[in-house]
């Protein structure tokens, strides 16, 4: 996926999580990509929940915009009542997939060993998995910030050719952030996107860290976006209740391009 997929490109991604039928998805996705259409500063993606992913995916034919998944099962078929693979990701048209979320990690019990794997089922199904870390509230308040940063880059990206983790993104969402209108400061922002790139020279191999795009993600909106897209750590983001409406996720796209 090297030829579309430059450098540390600026990218804006919506999760809807568990938010919006096929209906209505291919009707929010209409009206984003009828906003979003001709720029091409900033590549962006939308993550429907999986049942309106091929609906998604045909509202959004030649607007040039992503269409991505907010999970997947690491092995490639199976036994796994409820699960979809990363093959089926393809097949419906995903490009992208978010990994590791704190909805996951925290909710559903997701270890790092997961994501670690899913990251590598990711690779394998020719996804460009966007890897979500982030520390808790009380982690941060316990000056641990840096060190949960570390072991969750760590685990995912550890023997991963440089090459490969390139491919891939990473999106620093601070748990006490998300969906909870409280967005970190840019400079908290571009602190932990600091410590996230240089894991990655320490782990994946020197250089890795400036050529890994990384996104913020939590309680991002029209307002906040500028002032975390004027660091020059944050890469664009990974954004949740702004992106389930057309005019305030194409302001924060403007915003990044
Ligand atoms: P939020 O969610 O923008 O609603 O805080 C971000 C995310 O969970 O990815």
């Amino acid at each position: 996926m090297s030829e579309i997929w430059p450098r540390r490109p600026r990218l804006v991604a919506g999760n809807w999580k568990m938010h919006r039928t096929s209906a209505e998805g291919a009707a929010l996705s209409g009206e984003i990509a009828a906003l979003v259409r001709g720029q091409k500063a900033c590549a962006v993606a939308l993550c429907p929940p999986f049942p309106a992913i091929e609906a998604v995916g045909r509202s959004l034919r030649d607007s040039g915009i992503h269409l991505g998944a907010q999970n997947m099962h690491p092995e490639p078929q199976g036994a796994f009542t409820g699960e979809v693979s990363g093959s089926m990701l393809r097949g419906a048209g995903c490009r992208f997939v978010i990994l590791g979320h704190s909805e996951r990690r925290h909710g559903m019990g997701e270890t790092d060993d997961v994501v670690a794997r899913k990251l590598r089922a990711a690779l394998r199904d020719g996804l460009t998995a966007i890897v979500c870390v982030g520390e808790t509230l009380s982690e941060r308040e316990g000056g641990q910030t840096a060190e949960v940063l570390v072991r969750q880059v760590r685990t995912a990206y550890d023997g991963l050719p440089p090459g490969t983790a390139r491919q891939t993104v990473i999106a620093y969402e601070p748990v006490w952030a998300i969906g909870t209108g409280r967005v970190a400061t840019p400079e908290q922002a571009s602190e932990a996107h600091r410590v996230i790139r240089a894991t990655l020279d320490r782990v994946v191999g020197a250089g890795t860290g400036a050529e890994v795009a990384l996104l913020y993600g939590g309680s991002v909106n029209p307002g906040n976006a500028p002032a975390l897209f004027a660091e020059d750590e944050v890469d664009g983001a990974l954004v949740g209740g702004a992106s389930l409406e057309a005019a305030s996720f194409w302001r924060i796209v403007a915003a990044a391009s």
